[in-house]
């Protein structure tokens, strides 16, 4: 059995700014090193093939969730108390407890208010032709999102600063990191004052919470930390999503034409966004016994790094991984995670993204960029800060 010394190490750090900001050229030498490549700087396993990372995902009794999910020891305390954080029966009872809120079926009744919402925010990018994307891709989560989970309007401002930094908090304990910590810790105040003052919205995902709570089913102490789970997950990663669909339609206008043809092509169009720009970078694992990967031995205690955005562009698994096609059937992707801790937001996501290229397809000839784009400087989010468009209407 090959022995640790035979797994490749790979020395560059994966979360310098410039490896965020340019990071597929780092996934391709990681994927050429083997299944399995250890990291010298972050002292943690990376996985960047796909065959290992579904693996992983999928045997949650060997990789476990409960020592956190991040690539610190700061972060993986913190976010004790989470679904992400939780393994077994503990997982699956945090989970339940709001899981049912964005099942297709309940999401049915948003399905209205988003694609109108959907329609106003695209129609308001014509008007003004020059937009930057990057701040349209905000439009709609934030007008959703905060509803859905329950915050009272007032503090609402800063919601999207809190849930960007504690994305940043779960990469390693570098400048970005710190950097954002007091960001991180304000919304934990936040969330904790709301359960306090009991001001979420009736109705909303918070206020089953606090039921549950009431009734025994949680200590109130786990509301605040439940909120915040769902918050989180919810915002730069549908930003994510919405801008690089804008990005990838208005510089490749021979895919933009096949989703005007056939609208139809849109749910597999948001696969195939996510699988090519996939919005979380990477997550971690903690092995729960001495096991193998790919015949490597892997001792327990280890950290392992399932990098979804290298999985989904693997070439032993997709044909033509950096071609941009929603023509291929990419529903295998990993971006939305895989197995039991699979995102539970994923209805959510399609429903937003889907509403965006719906509401374009039918007003919108052509994307154009009219800039230089820049990617947003976070350990785990891959996303644009600035996506400057035009869009020439039909
Ligand atoms: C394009 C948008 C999104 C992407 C790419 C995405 C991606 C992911 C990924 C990769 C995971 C798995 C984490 C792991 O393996 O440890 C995850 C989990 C999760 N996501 Fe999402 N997410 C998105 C949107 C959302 C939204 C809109 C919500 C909430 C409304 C949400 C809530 C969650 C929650 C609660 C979990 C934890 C599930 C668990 O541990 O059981 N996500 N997401």
């Amino acid at each position: 059995m090959p022995t640790r010394t035979d797994i490749p190490a790979y020395r560059p750090d994966l979360y310098s700014a410039a490896a965020i900001r340019d990071t597929h050229p780092h996934y391709v030498r990681l994927r050429a090193l083997g299944p399995v490549v250890w990291l010298t700087k972050h002292k943690v396993y990376a996985l960047p093939r796909y065959e290992q990372c579904k693996a992983v995902l999928l045997d949650d009794d060997t990789f476990v969730s409960g020592e956190g999910v991040a690539l610190n020891p700061i972060a993986n305390r913190l976010g004790q108390g989470t679904t992400l954080y939780s393994d077994g029966d503990d997982h699956a009872r945090r989970r339940a407890l709001v899981a049912h809120r964005l099942t297709p079926r309940a999401l049915r009744s948003l399905t209205a208010a988003v694609e109108e919402k959907a329609a106003e925010v695209v129609e308001a990018a014509i008007a003004r032709r020059a937009v930057d994307g990057a701040e349209m891709a905000m439009a709609l989560p934030l007008s959703v999102v905060p509803d859905l989970v329950g915050w009272p309007q007032e503090g609402r401002e800063h919601l999207l600063r809190w849930a960007g930094a504690a994305f940043n908090g779960l990469g390693p304990f570098n400048r970005q990191a710190v950097r954002t910590l007091p960001s991180s810790l304000g919304m934990m105040r936040y969330a904790r004052r709301v359960v306090r003052e009991r001001s979420v919205l009736e109705g909303s995902m918070g206020h089953d919470l606090l039921c549950a709570a009431d009734q025994g089913e949680l200590l109130p102490a786990e509301c605040a930390t439940l909120m915040i789970d769902y918050l989180s997950p919810s915002l730069d990663t549908t930003i994510s999503a919405i801008a690089s669909a804008l990005h990838l339609f208005a510089t490749h206008p021979e895919q933009w034409r096949l989703l005007k043809e056939d609208p139809g092509r849109i749910p597999n169009a948001v696969n195939e966004v996510v699988r090519y720009e996939s919005p979380i970078r990477a997550f971690t694992r903690t092995a729960a016994r001495d096991t193998t990967i790919a015949g490597h031995a892997i001792p327990k205690g280890s950290r392992v790094l399932v990098l979804y955005g290298s999985a989904n562009r693997d070439a032993l698994e997709w044909e033509a991984p950096d071609t941009f096609d929603i023509r291929r059937d990419a529903a295998r992707q990993l971006g939305f995670g895989q197995g039991t801790h699979g995102c539970a937001g994923q209805g959510l996501a399609r429903l937003e993204t889907s509403a965006i290229l719906r509401a374009l397809v039918a007003r919108v000839d052509r994307i154009e960029l009219t800039g230089t784009p820049e990617w947003a400087l976070n350990n785990i989010i891959h996303r644009y800060e600035r996506l400057p468009l035009q869009f020439i209407p039909a």
